[in-house]
């Protein structure tokens, strides 16, 4: 299978690698890729939200399948032009993408579909800003009903921070959804769709705060661990019977099925699971650690998940043991970040690239605000862990900064989910 791969992080970075030890790959391509997949895979140029260069590209390349990695590509139509130049492709329509595209959007189907998520006050006049948020108690949630490569939303308990950020969005002409705040562990499920057939993969937890103990403003995502030690038996066929079952069936229901990677970010709340999100693709970091995992086949299950062939699929086989990853972050992330710094230990094993270019001169240097992925894998979660850090002592890059308690909350047991 000659499979291409669309995108340029971490995430990417992942799918390829697992693609490129998979005996069912025969030639791996990834556009634009970085400076970490162009060791595994052909690199083309791309620019990933032209929905025509995208299946130009499929063509002239010869792919059987073409994964699209970020949610801004889909949600533009791309997977739509991949399936109308007739190559498979891993990846919802544009109309499916509105999952994630559009939050208004996304909690109608959750009403219809049943399940437990905050209702939103949608305000998209600044008139009624003041009014909307007094009936609302701190930790204010603001969230941006759009697209926003993961700034768009803020939790803060100060009114004026979240003042600020609807403000922000107001003035840039993007409605704001204000939610109640969701208590409890968080956890992100992965599931391969395929219409109404769901398929998990392993439970992952991801750190959204650039700081330790989560302080600080929010981020793409600065670490992922998976599985979770601390999940009861039975969550994952209890999140995908309660929650992301009906959600697909709904989008079957209206039209509009979903095909590709649901992710469902969930609370653990006291009164049971509820959804923060949905997303149209796989989570970054997250997918770093449940890929490190996976034994199966990925080029044969996002095969059969982009033609209709999931339900027919074998059950997944995942390693025994854990793995962590830590986000290797540049200077000033997630504000403007640095660019430019020469990166050393890049190329080692585990280290995966995001925001990384080679120079002219062969350096690897660093090209976006979060620039690596370290992954470690283990017996357990500590040995992960360790394994992880260890692997991080190997890389430098002047200014940068990553987090230093990616996972130790759960290996020291101070996570619950709620009895
Ligand atoms: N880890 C958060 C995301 O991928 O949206």
């Amino acid at each position: 299978m000659r499979v291409l791969v669309v995108g340029s992080g971490a995430r990417e970075h992942s799918i390829v690698l697992a693609l490129a030890q998979d005996p069912q790959v025969t030639a791996l391509a990834c556009a634009p890729g970085n400076a970490g997949t162009v060791a595994v895979a052909e690199q083309r140029g791309l620019d990933v939200g032209d929905p025509a260069a995208v299946a130009a590209l499929a063509l002239d390349w010869e792919a059987d399948l073409v994964v699209i990695g970020a949610e801004a590509p889909l949600v533009a139509g791309v997977a739509d032009a991949v399936r109308a130049a007739g190559v498979a492709c891993f990846g919802p329509t544009a109309e499916a993408a509105r999952i994630e595209g559009s939050k208004t959007f996304a909690k109608d189907v959750m009403a219809a579909a049943g399940g437990r998520t905050p209702p939103p006050e949608i305000v998209d006049n600044p008139a009624r800003l003041d009014a909307a948020l007094a009936r609302f108690t701190p930790p204010y949630v603001v969230k941006d009903d759009g697209l926003a490569a993961g700034k768009g939303v803020v939790v803060s308990p100060d009114l004026d921070v979240a003042r600020a950020h609807a403000m922000t969005l107001l003035d840039g002409g993007h409605p704001v959804l204000l939610e109640s705040f969701l208590d409890g562990p968080e956890v992100s499920l992965f599931c391969l769709v395929d219409g109404e057939t769901v398929v998990p993969l392993l439970p992952a937890q991801d750190f959204k705060r650039v700081g330790d103990d989560d302080c600080g403003p929010n981020t793409g995502g600065m670490g992922a661990y998976a599985p979770l030690p601390w999940a009861p038996a039975g969550l994952v066929d209890e999140l995908v019977s309660d929650v992301v079952a009906p959600v697909a069936a709904e989008m079957v229901r209206r039209g509009t099925p979903f095909s590709g990677l649901l992710y469902a970010g969930l609370a653990l709340t006291s009164q049971g699971p509820a959804v923060v999100e949905f997303n149209c693709r796989f989570g970054d970091p997250e997918t770093q650690v449940v890929l490190a995992l996976l034994r199966s086949s990925l080029a044969r299950a996002l095969h059969a998940t982009a033609t209709g062939a999931l339900a027919a699929e074998p059950p997944l086989q995942w390693a025994d043991g854990a793995a962590v990853t830590v986000v290797v972050a540049a200077e000033g992330y997630p504000g403007p970040p640095r660019l430019g710094d020469v990166i050393s230990g890049a190329e080692a094993d585990g280290v995966l690239h995001a925001g990384t270019r080679r120079r002219d001169d062969g350096a690897v240097v660093s090209g976006g605000g979060r620039v690596l992925s370290v992954v470690g894998t283990g017996a357990d979660l500590q040995a992960a862990h360790d394994d992880a850090y260890r692997r991080l002592e190997g890389v430098h890059l002047a200014g940068s900064h990553h987090r230093t308690d990616i996972a130790l909350k759960a290996i020291r047991g101070e996570i619950a989910a709620p009895a």
